[in-house]
């Protein structure tokens, strides 16, 4: 049941933001649209004041937001046709969309100012009242001589002295902006510091002869060691995948025939495609034009409209049962800056009634299993930025992107952001499943009770990906049980699918 599995996922968000949650007020919050997203509204209202989240403040809150509800994103996701929203599974429902439309500031300025106050917001509370960080300060009380303090901010910059290579973070936060020393070869530098992430640091201050508060440890948001986890209650699964890239002349047609053999029961193991009632595209649904330099020539469909309408084609030689659930990428016909809103009602004409189009990122219940789907295009900036992290293992990345709770934290960089009152990148809630595309790789593992997939691609290797030296990984489909994440791979290579797994 769809309230069940949320009624978890409410009280595990509720429990981290330290609120307890009366019964009436939840049922209240599971009757909305998008749950999650008026009890981010909750917990903002509530502040530090109580601990306690009741029915009159749930009803505030939503007579507050009004009709804006009513007609949320989940409520506006096209259908086939681009008409009202089509007939879902009944434990299908959209949690949190990261698209909650253009910023409304007058200038940019104003408007990332706004987007980086909302990540501040969201990802501060979580390390308030935190072991490790104690004696909490905001920038502006932080005191020297005064033993050992802590603070929670965004990492605006990061530098290295030039003779011993300790790191200098320069911290903001509400009340101002402060420099501090990380020791090289000590434990708090031991992950390398992100531009635009919130961290909460331990600092020590000897006294006013020290130049900067020294940093003595460090603690990301990261995903709750011990949390409360909610599973589909039947045996039921999902297959991932990302990156189909429709229209180009490497779109690997035998491979996906395989695929859709597969799941129509006609290939090996007809049992488990059986138990399968969804499918998740974590973007690049077509190849798009005009994406990169000279793509004219790798495309076989010179027309993003076409490429749609033979999206259309393929998805429909999916069983019909299939429920489809399918968010954009940067070589898709939306706006590029992330978050991406889902695509428009005017190219989702060709697809069937089974095609559900959500924001990248978004996340989304399946029975109960929360699963928020991302595009990947912060991993552009990550892997650079990240020693160590590479192409070829992309979830060791994800990882990071958890302990940050952000998927895509850089700013003015590769991933163009858009501003927006909202940060729709941070993760929150912690969903069960994560899965990305993008990289064209494969990968799956866990951390901390999350399976994180990276879906593969269905285009063979381009000449733009030789040029970057990327050696995609594609044709291989993740076959997810929704009930104890354990996962299959099903391997179309050379046009016949094989099943490796189910491990887990
Ligand atoms: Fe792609």
């Amino acid at each position: 049941m769809v309230a069940e599995g949320l009624r978890e996922h409410l009280v595990a968000y509720f429990e981290e933001h330290h609120k307890l949650v009366e019964a009436p007020a939840l049922t209240l919050l599971l009757d909305q649209p998008q749950p999650l997203l008026v009890s981010r509204d909750v917990v903002e209202r509530v502040g530090v004041a109580s601990p306690l989240v009741t029915q009159e403040i749930v009803q505030e809150v939503i007579a507050e937001r009004g009709p804006h509800v009513a007609r949320g994103p989940s409520a506006s996701v096209p259908g086939a046709g681009g008409a009202e929203p089509s007939a879902a599974p009944a434990d299908f429902a959209v949690v949190r969309q990261g698209f909650t439309g253009p910023s409304r500031e007058a200038t940019p300025i104003a408007g990332f100012t706004q987007l980086f106050t909302s990540r501040y917001r969201q990802l501060a509370p979580l390390l308030r009242g935190r072991a490790g960080l104690e004696n909490p300060r905001s920038l502006r009380d932080l005191r020297p001589g005064e033993g050992l303090q802590s603070v929670v901010g965004l990492v605006r910059e990061v530098k290295t002295t030039p003779k011993k290579h300790h790191t200098i973070v320069t911290l903001d936060d509400e009340t101002g902006s402060l420099e501090l020393l990380v020791p090289t070869g000590s434990a708090a530098a031991r992950l390398t510091f992100l531009p635009d992430e919130v961290v909460g640091l331990a600092v020590r201050w000897s006294g006013p002869r020290d130049r900067l508060p020294v940093v003595t440890a460090v603690e990301r948001p990261d995903v709750p060691a011990r949390r409360r986890t909610s599973r589909a209650a039947g045996p039921r699964r999902s297959v991932l995948l990302s990156d189909l890239h429709v229209g180009s002349k490497t779109f690997l047609a035998r491979d996906w025939s395989a695929l859709v053999e597969f799941l129509a029961e006609r290939g090996p193991n007809p049992e488990l495609a059986r138990s399968v009632d969804t499918v998740v595209i974590a973007g690049d649904l077509v190849d798009g034009i005009g994406i990169y330099p000279r793509q004219e020539r790798d495309v076989e469909i010179p027309d993003v409209v076409e490429q749609y309408a033979e999206l259309g084609r393929r998805l429909r030689e999916l069983p019909e049962r299939l429920t489809i659930v399918a968010v954009p990428g940067n070589h898709d016909a939306v706006s590029p800056a992330e978050p991406q809103p889902a695509l428009p009602a005017a190219l989702a004409r060709p697809f069937a009634e089974n095609v559900r189009l959500l924001a990248n990122p978004s996340t989304f219940s399946l029975g109960g299993t929360l699963v928020t789907a991302y595009h990947g295009r912060g991993f552009d900036d990550l892997i650079p930025a990240l020693p160590g992290a590479s192409y070829a293992e992309p979830t060791e990345v994800m990882r990071r992107m958890l302990q940050m709770r952000h998927l895509a934290p850089i700013y003015g960089s590769r991933t163009p952001l858009a501003p927006a009152a909202t940060d729709g990148l941070v993760i929150d809630p912690v969903p069960d499943l994560l899965v990305t595309g993008h990289l064209h790789t494969y990968g799956v593992d866990r951390y901390r009770d999350v399976l994180l997939v990276n879906a593969s691609a269905w285009q063979g290797e381009t000449e733009y990906q030789r040029m970057r030296n990327i050696v995609p990984h594609p044709s291989q489909a993740t076959v997810v049980d929704l009930q104890h994440l354990g996962y299959a791979t099903v391997d179309c290579t050379g046009g016949e699918a094989r099943i490796r797994g189910p491990s887990g």
